[in-house]
């Protein structure tokens, strides 16, 4: 879903040639209308020189973050260049990342304009750091840990979902030993908002709600509309202006079809709701509002916060995880070694009728360095979310002007050859030291460091773990006779494999 947000311009210039000439075009005239030159920050990070007005768009047209890693590797682990009128800086490097989010405090707003889904300040994902973020962050770091993350309430949950996704692929077989080629992203995607929802909601909002099964996934089609809001976010001013108002009023009535399902469930919940009793993230919230009213003290928790906060967790939480499992998939059927030692590990820790848990993670180096593979490989989110600097600061000895966005190259940094050697190689074994212990990696950062560090990372890590194991204790995965997928992928907001068919088979 998060491929709504900012799908890099990208997808626009490979697909729609026609919108690349339109696009041009309006950049161009947006600019002799607002007829800014823009100024070069006295010591500044270095960077490629773009074009005129446009700066560097064009040059990524295609997997944006492999052509700043290429950058970083020429000029430095901290670059900026122009994208627009707008100043972008890359972190290259994981030292980097750890200056500008864990060092420096300036460097953790998010940017406004443009993100229509967003809009309104609103919510935890797109909105400035502040008093206030601090305080929904926390509450609903505290909520996610009452429901699941931290305590074992929600591991039961994880399992039951991972056991429907199993059941379901067995329903496929039928009467055979395996399902023949089939499609598994929309499943696995499923799956995954199912944990989501009941952390939030209390129950399966997207099995039981075919209307929104139907808008959420939707989403997850790429959109030449949607490619455009990859623009909007370096040139807002764009966004009353045909063909991106398409985008932004498409936005906007996404928002609001989310938004309206979330207040129904709301409401739902003050009518069923037991004060002392909370059954999920909403209730808490609601007990939470109902008892600061009476102190006539609301603080930052009102009820128009509540709608987007649950939107927010919905969109962030879902996609991500599931573009990460189907990545997995996708290596291990297409790599028949490193699936069969990950089925060795799993006999020997798991007896095959029991099911997993998450207290098996110390024993099982194997599964944990499959997914930190996945994740330095295909990371979810190769340029992680972008950050906006609050003022003009300093970091590493270079000025970064006030309003710059800033760019962690995920990617980048888990794909540099110095440090990894051969990182095209999908190679597990590269996690796991001598003693055959897991090694885990400060240089995969898949959920970003610091302050605005990704809130679900421990969620997120019980999902995987639960999910892929489950996955692998009950089938083995094979690509169709002659059938050789892109392991490439396509990079959008989100780098998610192209559509593709695996063959899952019974092994037990
Ligand atoms: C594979 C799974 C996931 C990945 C790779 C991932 C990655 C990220 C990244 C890179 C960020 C931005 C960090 C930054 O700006 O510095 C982020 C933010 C966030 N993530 Fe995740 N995420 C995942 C799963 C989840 C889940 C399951 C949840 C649900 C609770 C979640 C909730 C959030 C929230 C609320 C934020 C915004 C935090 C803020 O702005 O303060 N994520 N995630
Ligand atoms: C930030 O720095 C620029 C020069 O790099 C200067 O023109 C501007 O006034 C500064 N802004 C603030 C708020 O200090
Ligand atoms: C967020 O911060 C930026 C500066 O970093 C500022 O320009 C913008 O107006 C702020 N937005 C909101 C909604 O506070």
């Amino acid at each position: 879903m998060l491929n709504l947000v900012y799908p890099f311009v990208g997808m626009t210039f490979r697909i729609f040639n026609c919108w690349t000439i339109l696009l041009t075009m309006f950049v161009i005239l947006m600019l002799l209308i607002i007829n800014k030159n823009p100024k070069k920050t006295v010591g500044a990070p270095p960077g490629p020189k773009g074009y005129p007005v446009l700066g560097v768009l064009p040059y990524l047209m295609k997997f944006p973050e492999r052509k700043m890693a290429e950058w970083s590797s020429q000029h430095g682990s901290i670059i900026m260049v122009k994208i627009g009128l707008t100043d972008v800086v890359v972190l290259g490097s994981s030292s980097a990342a750890h200056a500008a989010f864990v060092k420096n405090t300036h460097l953790s707003d998010r940017p406004q304009d443009g993100l229509e889904i967003f809009a309104g300040g609103k919510g935890l994902l797109f909105i400035n750091a502040s008093d206030f973020h601090t305080e929904q962050r926390r509450f609903c770091l505290s909520a996610l840990r009452e429901f699941g993350m931290g305590k074992k309430t929600l591991e039961p949950k994880i399992l039951d979902c991972a056991a429907m996704l199993c059941d379901h692929i067995i329903s496929v077989c039928g009467n055979y030993d395996s399902t023949g080629p089939i499609q598994i992203e929309e499943l696995v995607y499923i799956t995954m908002s199912s944990v989501i929802s009941h952390l939030v909601f209390g129950h399966d909002t997207l099995q039981e709600n075919d209307d929104l099964r139907r808008l959420l996934l939707r989403t997850v089609e790429p959109n030449k509309f949607n490619a455009l809001a990859g623009v909007l976010m370096f040139i807002p001013s764009l966004k009353n202006i045909p063909p991106f108002s398409i985008t932004t009023s498409r936005a906007v009535q996404f928002r609001e079809g989310l938004h309206h399902h979330i207040r129904i469930e709301i409401d739902r919940h003050r009518a069923s709701r037991d004060p002392n009793q909370p059954r999920d993230l909403i209730d808490n919230v609601i007990t939470f509002l109902c008892s600061k009213s009476r102190r006539k003290n609301v603080g930052s928790f009102t009820e128009e916060q509540l709608v987007p906060l649950v939107r927010d967790l919905f969109m962030a939480g879902t996609d991500t995880s599931s573009t990460t499992i189907t990545w997995a998939i996708l290596f291990l059927a297409s790599f028949p070694d490193v699936q069969g030692r990950i089925h060795e590990e799993i006999d020997t820790i798991i007896e095959y009728n029991q099911r997993p848990s998450i207290s098996f993670e110390d024993k099982m180096p194997y599964v944990r360095a499959v997914l930190q593979e996945t994740f330095r490989l295909r990371p979810p989110l190769p340029l992680s979310v972008p950050h906006v600097a609050h003022c003009n600061t300093s970091l590493m000895g270079y000025r970064i002007p006030k309003g710059a966005i800033i760019l962690t190259n995920t990617w980048g940094i888990q794909n540099n050859p110095k440090l990894w050697p051969e990182p095209e190689k999908f190679k597990p074994e590269r996690h796991i030291d001598e003693f055959g212990k897991f090694i885990k990696s400060p240089d995969v950062i898949p959920f970003n460091i610091g302050t605005r560090h990704c809130l679900g990372q421990q969620l997120a890590k019980m999902e995987l773990f639960i999910t892929l194991t489950s996955l692998c204790q009950r089938f083995r995965f094979t690509l169709p006779l002659g059938e050789t997928p892109d392991l490439t992928g396509e990079s959008t907001f989100i780098l998610r494999p192209f559509p593709f068919h695996v063959i899952a088979t019974k092994r037990h």
